[in-house]
């Protein structure tokens, strides 16, 4: 056998896979409720299966870099479709920044909590990550991040609304960390559950530095499907263009995609399904003594219960074990061991998940008491 360590990039063995097992397990037990990694609980339109099932009839083809739905994504934001680049899920474009401006011990910055995926794909670069703890009411301390900015910081992320904390960073922060002139990535995956907030596309005009990144998996509800797209100057398009493989973007994900761009009308009932359950599970757990949920701009809740004694793991374990419920645990912040993430499901997956946390949480007290 080779010793693989004489030929791997150094840096390699130190990098931890994105963690999958929650889909595994999903995937394998389709009686489980999936309310780990925030997918949209309701499943393709008509039209959409349609388009793909037309698409694959072509599907001997290598597909184009989709000019008709780069012009259509772009007359959105009155950009050009030179200012649209598409892609297999918007963390192709993630990984594609790490690749385009992440050199081995160059530094990315970003807050934390956010999503985990833009670390993993630092580090796969042999780049490092300088995260910066939000403040203790989950915004962005952009005084603090200011201050870890050094000549190493390559790319800045700034997910809005964040993941997994929910909430928009402000104009004025954002802008304090734009006018920095570092690469810098607009994560807005989230921004069509709520379209009255606008989105920061029109800053990529005056700032060549900026990405603006958008998914179709979150309330579009096709993360299996994988389509997204970036936003950006045409001279950094046409970076991203030496450095994705072309024809990553099938057909089939085009076609859905340009679907479900014809069908406002079902976004908006995808957004406003998903609103009323983030409006159900902060009401109902705002209830408990001790359990803080953080209202969301997305499709997930985090939810602080340190105050009740439990943590965020022994929640996630018992909701898992007693209601065939998977949620995500989060790390400890600032000491609260308390933290975990509800993907919304259904109002009926929303209700199980709510009333298994309210009776371990009212168990675990009487049998304190007694
Ligand atoms: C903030 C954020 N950006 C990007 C993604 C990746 O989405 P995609 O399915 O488009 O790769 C996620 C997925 O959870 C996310 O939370």
């Amino acid at each position: 056998m080779v010793d693989l360590n004489r030929f791997l990039v150094p840096w390699m063995d130190q990098v931890k896979p994105y963690g999958t097992e929650d889909l595994l397990i999903a995937w394998s037990n389709p009686e489980l409720k999936r309310m780990m990694v925030n997918e949209n609980p309701i499943p393709p339109s008509e039209k959409v299966l349609q388009a793909v099932f037309e698409a694959a009839k072509s599907g001997n083809r290598y597909p184009d870099n989709g000019p008709r739905i780069r012009a259509k994504i772009a007359r959105r934001y009155d950009l050009g479709p030179e200012n649209v680049f598409i892609s297999h899920g918007s963390s192709e474009i993630i990984d594609m920044i790490m690749r385009l401006f992440v050199s081995p011990g160059d530094e990315v910055l970003l807050p934390n909590p956010t999503f985990s995926l833009y670390s993993i794909r630092a580090r796969v670069v042999g780049g490092s990550v300088v995260a910066v703890d939000m403040t203790p009411d989950l915004q962005y301390d952009i005084p603090a991040m200011l201050r870890a900015v050094t000549p190493r910081i390559k790319v800045i992320i700034v997910c809005t609304p964040n993941n997994p904390t929910g909430d928009f960073i402000s104009d004025d922060d954002l802008m304090k960390i734009v006018e920095l002139g570092i690469p810098t990535l607009i994560d807005e995956a989230y921004l069509e559950y709520h379209p009255e907030h606008e989105s920061k596309a029109p800053l990529i005009r005056k700032y060549n530095h900026l990405i603006v990144a958008h998914t179709f998996s979150k309330a579009y509800g096709m993360a299996g499907i994988r389509f997204g797209y970036a936003l950006a100057d045409e001279k950094l398009i046409d970076y991203f263009r030496k450095i994705q493989i072309p024809w990553n973007t099938s057909l089939l994900a085009m076609a859905a995609a340009e679907a479900a761009l014809d069908e406002g009308e079902e976004l908006e009932r995808k957004a406003a399904y998903n609103n009323a359950g983030v409006e159900y599970i902060c009401k109902e757990l705002s209830k408990i003594p001790g359990v803080k949920p953080y209202y969301s701009h997305g499709n997930y809740v985090l939810i602080d219960a340190t105050d009740t004694g439990a943590t965020g793991q022994e929640i996630v374990d018992h909701v898992f074990q007693k209601a065939g419920v998977i949620i995500k645990y989060f790390a400890p912040l600032r000491g609260r061991k308390g933290f975990f993430r509800i993907s919304l499901g259904t109002h009926e997956e929303n209700s199980l998940c709510v009333h298994a946390i309210k009776k371990y949480l009212e168990n675990r007290k009487k049998e304190k008491k007694a």
